[in-house]
């Protein structure tokens, strides 16, 4: 991976798809965040009754779809035809020009299946305690869609989860979240099974990120959404942002390099 150099690449981290236009995690908002010219697509994973892999960043299903209770609690063909789209026509009527109740909930399979090989995918296992062979279970479908490690980074709030992954596939890259930002004392023990961090931008200043590329990882910030936060951060030698706006982002970059 390149570390922050003056002409590094920042790599555009679409949160959740281009969450700040459509519905996230479905496939319009993954569609237009790489029609916005977003180099990743973050895809925050549950897993189903069933052991199946959904693209859902809550544990619940109340926030973004009709449905109820526990993602957990459902097979897949129970969640695969709730509507996830609606309810962001509700929450944003300003920004909602298309009805977006179409939309549905996303396995990973399928998502694998539609972009295929060539798309690059930031992978965040999401409370990966409660869910039993959670890491396998990724690994077999990126192993299935033949899915290039190059093409593949994988976070996750849980050390345990990033650990297993590391055991297994020690040549994946694997990001570290932090709700602020580890110590360096926690950095030490995060090189142990981590290529880079993702801390929350609001807790970064140039210093901390300039000692976090002299440990040799690199460090993606979530998440930005203003021009302004964007400029500043990549100027301090971010590697990448998480936004819900990677039109936005990618203007920044553009201007930054001319
Ligand atoms: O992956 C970075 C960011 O997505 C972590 O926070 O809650 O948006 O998944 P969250
Ligand atoms: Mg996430």
């Amino acid at each position: 991976f390149v570390l922050a150099q003056s002409n590094h690449p920042i790599l555009n981290i679409a949160h959740r798809g281009a969450s700040a236009y459509a519905p996230e995690h479905t496939m319009i908002s993954y569609k237009k965040a790489l029609d916005m010219g977003a180099d990743y697509l973050e895809i925050d994973l549950q897993q189903t009754k069933d052991g199946v892999l959904v693209a859902i960043h809550d544990s619940k299903l109340e926030r973004t779809t009709n449905g109820k209770g526990r993602v957990k609690d459902y097979t897949y063909d129970q969640l695969k035809n709730l509507d996830a789209g609606s309810w962001f026509n509700r929450k944003y009527p300003e920004q909602a020009k298309e009805s977006f109740e179409k939309e549905s909930i996303l396995s990973l399979e399928e998502i694998f299946a539609y972009f295929g090989r060539d798309q690059h995918y930031y992978i965040e296992t999401k409370s990966p305690q409660s869910y039993k062979g959670m890491e396998e279970n990724l690994l077999k479908l990126v192993d299935k869609y033949n899915i290039p490690e190059e093409h593949l980074l994988i976070e996750s709030f849980s050390a345990k989860s990033l650990k297993s992954i590391h055991e297994k596939k020690p040549e994946l890259s694997l990001i570290k979240l932090s709700l602020c930002r580890p110590s360096l004392q926690e950095i030490k023990e995060i090189k142990t099974y981590a290529d880079g961090i993702g801390p929350r931008a609001t807790c970064l200043d140039k210093g901390y990120i300039e000692k976090v590329h002299s440990q040799g990882l690199f460090l993606h910030a979530f998440t930005v959404n203003d021009k302004k936060a964007m400029g500043k951060l990549i100027h301090w030698g971010v590697d990448g942002l998480f936004t819900n706006n990677p039109d936005v982002l990618k203007d920044v970059i553009e201007n930054q390099n001319s």
